[in-house]
């Protein structure tokens, strides 16, 4: 049944999280975002920085406030008052960095997506389970109160019986980004493309088929996808993600009952609405704080280590796996074929 309003999100106080020690591995764009996020909104102390070189691990450290910089990856992991490592290293360096951390049993929070391919994350996930500490992948829209309030709204059946979800999700980037480089597994598949996945086969389960068409970016990288996934049921989806401009972004999961609209970007704190067949409509709103949105997925990896727990209820690594599958399809199906896995 449709419902006269929406259930309120249930996310805890960022503040009233235990405050934990944090050590950043790498020094770039979401490093300095995460760091602002946890300053302005929660308890979580940042402790140490590492970098490849020490003078930006300095730079950063001293631009932030943070106590310690390490001019490497190793050191900082090693350092003995960080409680937990977050991986802020292009995709392609996930699995090793992460590795690094989870071998001196340090717990993990890595930026999306998880590592590079399915194998890499199942690899993560068997280190972390026989380390015994707590490892997520960073997929921090999982964790905005919005995603609360869908989540309870799915759960509610709401929406009938769910035939299809529709996203897209593109991004302008100029040519010297990262995103363009065949080194750093570039191309939005990864970078945007992660999110889209996510969502779908949190939404749909793991695809039974996989189709998709895509053209390549001036520096040889992908530069664009379409895909479309059957799933379980006779559902479908179809994604679509471009390195070449910002596109709507939008989300859309329609039911027999309802249509839930997540605004876009709406991998970003922001508003979504859920329509009945008859044209009643329920919306619902939160403050675009963009990034600075990243302090309640960091507040939950806290709640989670405090409570003994090694793995997210919200995000974890068997759907993170499951992400990685249905891009390493997607891949396949345009034989983009990253730098690391040539025979
Ligand atoms: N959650 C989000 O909203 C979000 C947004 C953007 C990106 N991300 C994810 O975060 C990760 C990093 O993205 P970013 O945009 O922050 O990248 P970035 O600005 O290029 O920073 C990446 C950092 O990784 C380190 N690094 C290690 N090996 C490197 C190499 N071979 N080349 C370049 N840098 C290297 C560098 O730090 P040092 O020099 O200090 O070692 C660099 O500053 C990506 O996996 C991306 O998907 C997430």
């Amino acid at each position: 049944m449709f419902p006269s309003s929406l259930p309120a999100p249930r996310t805890p106080d960022s503040r009233e999280a235990p405050p934990l020690k944090w050590g950043i591995v790498g020094t770039g764009w979401i490093a300095e975002r995460f760091v602002d996020a946890l300053h302005k909104h929660s308890s979580q102390q940042v402790v140490a920085v590492g970098s490849r070189t020490r003078g930006s691990a300095a730079k950063f450290a001293e631009n932030f406030g943070i106590e310690r910089a390490h001019g490497s990856y190793d050191e900082l992991v090693g350092d003995p008052n960080v409680d937990v490592v977050y991986v802020a290293t292009p995709h392609n360096h996930h699995h090793a960095c992460a590795t690094l951390a989870l071998t001196v049993g340090k717990h993990t929070l890595i930026e999306k997506p998880i590592a590079l391919n399915a194998r890499q994350a199942r690899d993560i996930a068997e280190l972390a389970g026989a380390q015994g500490v707590f490892c997520m992948e960073a997929l921090w829209t999982f964790f905005l109160p919005k995603f609360d309030v869908i989540r309870q709204v799915l759960a509610d059946g709401v929406l009938g019986e769910i035939r299809s979800v529709d996203i897209d999700y593109g991004e302008h980037f100029e040519p010297d980004h990262r995103i363009f480089r065949q080194d750093l597994a570039g191309g939005p598949l990864l970078d945007l493309g992660t999110y889209p996945v996510a969502l779908t086969t949190s939404v749909l389960g793991a695809p039974l088929k996989v189709k998709a068409s895509g053209t390549p970016a001036p520096t040889g990288v992908n530069g664009q996808i379409a895909a479309v996934f059957e799933g379980q049921n006779e559902t479908l989806a179809s994604l679509h993600t471009t390195l070449f401009a910002f596109t709507p972004s939008t989300a859309v999961i329609t039911g027999t009952q309802g249509v839930l609209t997540i605004d876009g970007p709406f991998m970003l704190p922001g508003n979504f609405s859920l329509t009945a067949p008859d044209g009643r409509r329920l919306e619902y709103s939160e403050p675009a704080i963009g990034h600075e949105g990243l302090h309640f997925q960091a507040s939950a990896v806290a709640r989670g280590i405090a409570e003994g727990k090694t793995e997210s209820d919200v995000r974890p690594l068997s759907d993170s796996i499951t992400t990685m599958a249905a891009l390493d399809a997607i891949r396949s199906e345009l034989g983009i074929v990253f730098n690391e896995e040539v025979p």
